[in-house]
C-alpha cells in the first residue's frame, strides 16, 4: 500500500512539472502574442514553403529553439554543446557557441515547427527585416567567425536568428519570461524551460554539416 503511494506521488510530481513547464510555454506565447501560422510537423511540405532567411521556430519540450532557413532542407542556428549543463548557478554564464549548418529536418526531429518572421514584434520594436543580401553577409561572417558564445538570457539561439533578421539580437521568449517572472524566480523558470530539454538526444548531437558553400549557391 505505501509503496503504491510512493510510485502514485512520485508519478504526479512527474506530472506536475511538466504541466508546470507547459504553462510557462503557454504563457510565453500568449505573452509575445505574435499572430504567426500554427505549429505543423517538421516535413518537406513545410520545407516548401520556406524562403531564404525565413526564422523557423522550432517547439521544443519547454522553450521554443530558433534557426533562419537557407535553402533545399539546410538551416543555419546557433547551437551550445553544453546545453545540458544550465543550472541556476550558471544561468548568466557565457558558454561556448557554435554556429552551425544543420539539416532542419533532423534538427527538428519530432518538435514541430512553423515559419514565424515575428512580423508584430518587428513593428513594434520598429526593426524592418534586413534585405536579403545583408542577411546573407551576415550568415556568411557567422560560419567564419573563429569563437562565439552562447547565453541562455542575453544571447541564445532567438538572439542569433533575429540579428541574421533584423541586423539586432532580441529573445522574445526571454523578454516574455522575465514579464512573467519575479526577479526571484526568472531562473528557477529559465532551468525549468530548458530542464526536459536536456534529457534529450538532440541536445548530445553536436554534429554540423558546415559547408560553406551553400551560402555561396545563395547568391
Ligand atoms: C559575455 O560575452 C559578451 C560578448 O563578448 C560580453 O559582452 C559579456 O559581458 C559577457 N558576459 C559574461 C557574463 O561574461
Ligand atoms: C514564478 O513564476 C511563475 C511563472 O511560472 C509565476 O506565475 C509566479 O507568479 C512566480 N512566483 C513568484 C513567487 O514570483
Ligand atoms: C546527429 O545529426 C546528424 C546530422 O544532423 C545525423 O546525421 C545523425 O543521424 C544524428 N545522430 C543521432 C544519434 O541522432
Amino acid at each position: 500500500m505505501i509503496f503504491l503511494m510512493l510510485i502514485l506521488c512520485v508519478a504526479s510530481g512527474v506530472r506536475s512539472k511538466t504541466v508546470q513547464i507547459e504553462n510557462v510555454q503557454s504563457l510565453i506565447l500568449v505573452t509575445i502574442n505574435e499572430p504567426a501560422s500554427s505549429f505543423e510537423a517538421c516535413n518537406k511540405d513545410l520545407l516548401e514553403k520556406a524562403t531564404f532567411a525565413d526564422m523557423i521556430e522550432i517547439k521544443r519540450g519547454g522553450y521554443f529553439h530558433w534557426c533562419v532557413f537557407v535553402r533545399d532542407e539546410t538551416v543555419i542556428h546557433l547551437h551550445n554543446p553544453e546545453f545540458g549543463k544550465l543550472s541556476v548557478e550558471n544561468a548568466y554564464h557565457n558558454f561556448t557557441g557554435n554556429v552551425e549548418l544543420r539539416n532542419l529536418i533532423q534538427l527538428a526531429g519530432d518538435d514541430l515547427c512553423r515559419i514565424n518572421n515575428k512580423v508584430s514584434e518587428s513593428k513594434r520594436r520598429k526593426l524592418p527585416a534586413l534585405p536579403e543580401s545583408d542577411t546573407l553577409a551576415l550568415m556568411k561572417e557567422e560560419l567564419n567567425r573563429k569563437v562565439t558564445y552562447y547565453n541562455v538570457v542575453n544571447y541564445n539561439c532567438e538572439h542569433f536568428a533575429a540579428k541574421l533578421k533584423f541586423g539586432v539580437p532580441f529573445s522574445s521568449q526571454i523578454d516574455a519570461l522575465k514579464k512573467i517572472s519575479s526577479e526571484e524566480n526568472l531562473t528557477e523558470n529559465l532551468v525549468e524551460m530548458f530542464e526536459v530539454a536536456a534529457t534529450l538526444d538532440f541536445v548530445h548531437n553536436t554534429s554540423s554539416e558546415n559547408s560553406p558553400e551553400i551560402l555561396s549557391a545563395v547568391g
